[in-house]
């Protein structure tokens, strides 16, 4: 039997909204500390829609970048997937409305060969996209044709909720087939699934509802309970050396951030759990005290004040930090300006390590992934930079386009959140890229939204 191919994302490109605010603005005008916002959330700008816009654009937007540059044919693409928790739509998914406005570019039909389908498991959906499409090929059932992947979404709460000030939206599509150019996926998944009520979106609200801070140990006791299953794998395709522990084969980490300084939370729990019996814990406990016994381990003894305060305390450690600077920081500053955009956020975290880290040499280096979505799933997994990796993440440009948007006014803000997607009024002229140009109002296409490249 032949050797299974390796696979990973050869190539990605990534859409972001040209309008944001700037959250000392967002503080202020809440009557938040900006201290608070800024540097306890870690946000500091926040990506926001215009009316002409929805997830459906913002994935097509991305898709078509990342075809044109490959020079991509529709003949040679054999899936669109999407993972989003962003559509209008309770029948039709996005990957239908994505093939639409390709093919006005492509030519009438032209995807009509494709896997089309959306993958809806709150910020997860992505991930498991992503997985689904990597096994496609691993078993030799996509037949010589590539796949794309398509995370889009927009994080949109409550105004004046606390998940106001951790909204933000974008799109990442990923291309994926043999012997990526930019990062090769090793095999070793961990998954944890259960049913939660962290976090989720009734029928009839338009705006989830959220248990915050429960969410957060929810997404910690998940993320711990799919790294376990990850080592599984994964310390078979690698050997610890003595005191050393999983995660110090990782040369960055990359979470889902449903807002920045999560990864801090995200990364703090990681490593107490892989440092507490190695040598190093000595050392660290001479800073932070000894660390709080847990009995049930329950998401409710990750929450109680004597574990959050060592938690403070572990990560004002100096190992602590000069480890997080290193490995997790970098994955963290696309997010400080975009803010959660659900299913995207992870793989903005990759783009983000991408663009950052262009002094260093990444070839071989290994990146850690931990997906989460709400309801609740987790997925932790690896993957390696592959030897083009470098001139490939050239044309990613994320930043430039971060650089590039407009500023606008909290008024604004407030008047394009209580706007519907495609009920005019926008702030820019959409140029150059797909937009909603009609919501029918007819017997037969009511609420139908049709898009055009303008
Ligand atoms: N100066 C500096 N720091 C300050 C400060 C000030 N003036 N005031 C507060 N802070 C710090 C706090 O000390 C805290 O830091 P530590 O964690 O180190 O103690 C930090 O700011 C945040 O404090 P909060 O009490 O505001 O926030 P929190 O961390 O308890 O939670 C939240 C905020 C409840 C998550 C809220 O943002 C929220 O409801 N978000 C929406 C849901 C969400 O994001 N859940 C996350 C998990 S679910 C998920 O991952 C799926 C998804 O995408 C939604």
């Amino acid at each position: 039997m032949s050797a299974k191919p390796t696979v990973g994302v050869d190539d990605v490109a990534a859409y972001v909204p040209k309008l944001y605010l700037d959250m000392e603005e967002f503080a202020k005008r809440r009557g938040l500390s900006v201290d608070h916002i800024k540097k306890g959330i870690g946000m500091l700008e926040m990506a926001v829609p215009d009316t002409y816009e929805d997830a459906a654009t913002m994935a097509a937007n991305a898709a078509l970048e990342l075809l044109k540059k490959n020079d991509l044919k529709p003949s040679q693409i054999g899936r669109i997937y999407v993972g989003t928790e962003s559509m209008d739509d309770k029948s039709k998914p996005i990957a239908s409305k994505v093939v639409g406005m390709l093919e006005e570019v492509f030519g009438q039909g032209s995807f009509s060969h494709v896997d089309g389908v959306d993958h809806v498991f709150a910020c997860i959906g992505a991930t498991y996209a992503l997985e689904n499409t990597l096994d496609w090929i691993r078993s030799g059932r996509n037949r010589g044709k590539v796949g794309v992947v398509i995370a889009t979404d927009i994080a949109k709460y409550d105004l004046g909720s606390d998940g106001e000030y951790t909204q933000g939206a974008g799109a990442v599509a990923m291309l994926v087939k043999e012997e990526p150019r930019l990062v090769l996926l090793e095999e070793a998944v961990g998954t944890c699934t259960k049913n939660e009520r962290d976090f989720f979106k009734p029928l009839e609200r338009e705006n989830p509802v959220v248990d915050g801070k429960y969410s957060i140990g929810v997404y910690l006791d998940a993320m711990k309970c799919a790294y376990l299953n990850f080592l599984k794998d994964f310390l078979k395709i690698v050997k610890l050396e003595p005191n050393e522990a999983p995660t110090d084969k990782a040369d960055y980490l990359a979470f889902h951030l449903p807002f920045p300084e999560m990864a801090t939370q995200a990364a703090a729990y990681l490593f107490i759990h892989d440092w507490r019996d190695l040598p190093r814990w000595k050392e660290i406990e001479k800073e932070t005290g000894p660390l709080p016994p847990r009995k049930n381990y329950t998401v409710e003894e990750l929450l109680t004040e004597e574990y959050r305060q060592f938690r403070k305390r572990f990560t004002s450690s100096t190992q602590f930090k000069e480890v997080y600077s290193k490995k997790v920081y970098p994955s963290t500053i696309a997010g400080r300006r975009i803010g959660n955009s659900y299913t995207a956020s992870l793989y903005f975290s990759l783009l983000s390590i991408l663009e950052t880290q262009r002094a260093h040499d990444l070839v071989g280096k290994r990146v850690g992934f931990a997906s989460y979505g709400s309801g609740c799933s987790a997925k932790v997994f690896s993957g390696v930079f592959a030897e083009e990796y470098k001139q490939v993440s050239q044309s990613i440009r994320l930043f430039e386009k971060l650089d590039t948007r407009k500023r606008i006014s909290f008024d604004d803000y407030v008047r394009l959140h209580e706007s519907k997607p495609g009920s005019g009024d926008s702030i820019l002229q959409p140029q150059n890229e797909y937009a909603i140009v009609k919501v029918g109002r007819g017997e037969t296409d009511f609420g139908f939204r049709y898009y055009k490249y303008v």
